[in-house]
C-alpha cells in the first residue's frame, strides 16, 4: 500500500461533502503591474500555510527586498523566503523550466535549501517555440501601423494559445511520459515549423530552435528533475482548506492587464485577477475571504497600450528615478505617470478588495503639487467609469484634481501619524475614493519600511 501524502485524497475527507473552510487571502495588482505585490506577499506570507501562482509565467518579477538584498521572482511565489510555507505552482501557470531551475539554483545561493515546492501537472509548459513565435509576432506588429504589445517575449501569449488550442500543448505531466512525450513533440514541431516560417520567410527564427530529439532529451531530463515536485495541486490546495490551513494567491501582472477585463489588446494572455484564482487553481471563490488590492501611490506601465495619466515629461521622469521604474523582468523603463481614480475604482470592484496595500508612497516626496485623475473627459461628457477597450480608453481626457505635496522623506515612518500631514490626507483620498482601507503604506523596498494599519 503507498503511504498517502498530504496531498493524497485519501488523506482526509476532500470531495466527500461538506469540509470546514480554510481560508484564502488574495493579493493582486491593481493597476498595470509592479505595484510592489512582492513586497507584499512577503510580508504575509509567514502567516500562511502556503502560497499559490495561480497565472500567468515568467513575465511576471516579483521583487523581495531583505535586509537591503534585492531577490526577484519570475515563476517561485514570493512567499519562498519564510521556511515552511509551501510554494505552489497552479494548473493556471505557464511554466518555462530553465526559468525555473535558475530561480531554484538562485534560492539555494541566497540559502533557501528546502524549498516545499508543489507543481501543477496540468500547468503548461513554455517551449523554445513558444518564445521565438513571441518575438517574431511582436517584431511582425512593431512594422504595422498599431504597434507591437511590447511583451516581454518570455513565450507567454503562444503558451496560453496552445492551451486554448489544445492539440499543441505540452503539460508539465506529459514530461514525465517519455515515450509519448517524443511522439507528442515530433508531431507538434512540424505545425510550429509552418508557423514560424509564415512568421519569418527568412528561415532565421526557425533555425534558432532545438531539434526535436534534442528538445526531447532536454524536456526529459527536466521532467526527472521536476518529478518529486509534481503533483495534483488541487487536491493539494482542497486538502490543506479542508485542515483548516490559510492560503495565499499571489497574482502575477495586474488586473488592467487581465485579458478579458484588462485594456484589450495591450494586455496578458491570463486572468491577472482575482478572477483568475478558480480557474488556475482549482479552488472556488467561496474559499477566498480576504483581497488585499497592491496599488502604486501614482501609475506606471510597461510595454505599449493606453495610459491616460501617463506624464512624458519632467514629472514622469522624477517618479521614474525616484521610484527605480526600471522592469525586473526585462530592464525596459517603465511609463510613469499620476494615480487614475477611475482605473482604480474599477479595478477594486473587479477584484472585491477588502484591504489595499498602498507601495511606494515615499517615491511621491519632494513634490510641490500631485494630481490625481477622478474622472475621465470623452465625447463632450465627464464620466467616472473606466473604459477597458484600448481604442475607447486612448481617446479619454483625464481630469485631474491637484493636491499639496510634503517635502520630507518619509522611508523611516512607521506609523500613521509619523507621516507629514499631507501624506496622511493622500493616504485618507484613495480611501475615501475607493470606500477600501489601506492597510499597508509601504515607504521603502525592505521589509520594515512599512506602516501597518
Ligand atoms: P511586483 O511585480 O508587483 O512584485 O513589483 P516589482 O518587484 O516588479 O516592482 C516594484 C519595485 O518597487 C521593486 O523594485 C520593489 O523593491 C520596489 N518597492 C516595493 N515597495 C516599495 C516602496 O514602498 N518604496 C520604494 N521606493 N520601492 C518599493
Ligand atoms: P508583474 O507580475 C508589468 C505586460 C508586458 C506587456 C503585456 C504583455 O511583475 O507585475 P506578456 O509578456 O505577458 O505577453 O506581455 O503585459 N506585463 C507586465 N507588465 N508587470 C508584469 O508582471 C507584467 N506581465 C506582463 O509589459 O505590455
Ligand atoms: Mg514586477
Amino acid at each position: 500500500m503507498p503511504t498517502a501524502t498530504p496531498s493524497t485524497p485519501s488523506s482526509s475527507n476532500v470531495g466527500r461533502g461538506p469540509v470546514p473552510l480554510g481560508s484564502g487571502t488574495a493579493v493582486v495588482g491593481l493597476q498595470w503591474g509592479d505595484e510592489g505585490k512582492g513586497k507584499v506577499i512577503d510580508l504575509l506570507a509567514g502567516s500562511f500555510h502556503a502560497v499559490v501562482r495561480y497565472n500567468g509565467g515568467a513575465n511576471a518579477g516579483h521583487s523581495v527586498v531583505i535586509n537591503g538584498k534585492r531577490h526577484a521572482l519570475h515563476l517561485i511565489p514570493s512567499g519562498a523566503f519564510h521556511p515552511g510555507v509551501r510554494a505552489v505552482i497552479g494548473n493556471g501557470v505557464v511554466l518555462d523550466p530553465d526559468v525555473l531551475f535558475t530561480e531554484l539554483d538562485r534560492l539555494a545561493d541566497a540559502g533557501v535549501h528546502s524549498l516545499d515546492l508543489l507543481v501543477s501537472d496540468r500547468a503548461h509548459v513554455v517551449l523554445p517555440w513558444h518564445k521565438a513565435e513571441d518575438a517574431a509576432r511582436e517584431a511582425g506588429l512593431a512594422s504595422g501601423s498599431s504597434g507591437s504589445i511590447g511583451t516581454t517575449r518570455r513565450g507567454i501569449g503562444p503558451a496560453y494559445a496552445d492551451k486554448a488550442h489544445r492539440a499543441g500543448a505540452i503539460r508539465v505531466g506529459d514530461l514525465l511520459r517519455p515515450a509519448s512525450l517524443r511522439e507528442k513533440l515530433a508531431r507538434i514541431s512540424v505545425g510550429k515549423e509552418r508557423v514560424l516560417d509564415a512568421l519569418d520567410p527568412s528561415g532565421g527564427v526557425r533555425g534558432s530552435l532545438p531539434s526535436v530529439a534534442s528538445l526531447a532529451d532536454d524536456l526529459l531530463r527536466t521532467g526527472e528533475r521536476l518529478k518529486p515536485f509534481v503533483t495534483d495541486t488541487t487536491y493539494a490546495l482542497h486538502d490543506m482548506l479542508a485542515r483548516g490551513h490559510g492560503i495565499l494567491f499571489e497574482g502575477a501582472n495586474a488586473t488592467l492587464l487581465d485579458v478579458d477585463h484588462g485594456t484589450f489588446p495591450f494586455v496578458t494572455s491570463s486572468n491577472c485577477s482575482v478572477l483568475g484564482i478558480p480557474a488556475g487553481t482549482g479552488v472556488p471563490g467561496v474559499h477566498l475571504k480576504r483581497v488585499i488590492g497592491v496599488m502604486k501611490a501614482y501609475c506606471t506601465r510597461v510595454g505599449g497600450g493606453p495610459f491616460p495619466t501617463e506624464q512624458d515629461n519632467e514629472a514622469g521622469n522624477r517618479i521614474r528615478e525616484r521610484g527605480r521604474e526600471y522592469g525586473t523582468t526585462t530592464g525596459r523603463p517603465r511609463r510613469c505617470g499620476w494615480l487614475d481614480l477611475v482605473a482604480l475604482r474599477y479595478a477594486v470592484m473587479l477584484n472585491g478588495v477588502t484591504g489595499i496595500a498602498l507601495m511606494l508612497l515615499d517615491v511621491l516626496s519632494g513634490f510641490d503639487e500631485i494630481r490625481l485623475c477622478t474622472a475621465y473627459r470623452v465625447g463632450g461628457r465627464m464620466i467616472d467609469r473606466f473604459l477597458p477597450d484600448a481604442e475607447t480608453l486612448a481617446e479619454v481626457e483625464p481630469i485631474y484634481e491637484a493636491v499639496t505635496g510634503w517635502k520630507d522623506e518619509i522611508g523611516g515612518c512607521r506609523s500613521r501619524d509619523e507621516l507629514p500631514p499631507a501624506a496622511r490626507a493622500y493616504v485618507e483620498m484613495i480611501e475615501q475614493a475607493t470606500g477600501v482601507p489601506v492597510e499597508i503604506v509601504s515607504v521603502g523596498p525592505d521589509r520594515e519600511q512599512t506602516v501597518l494599519g
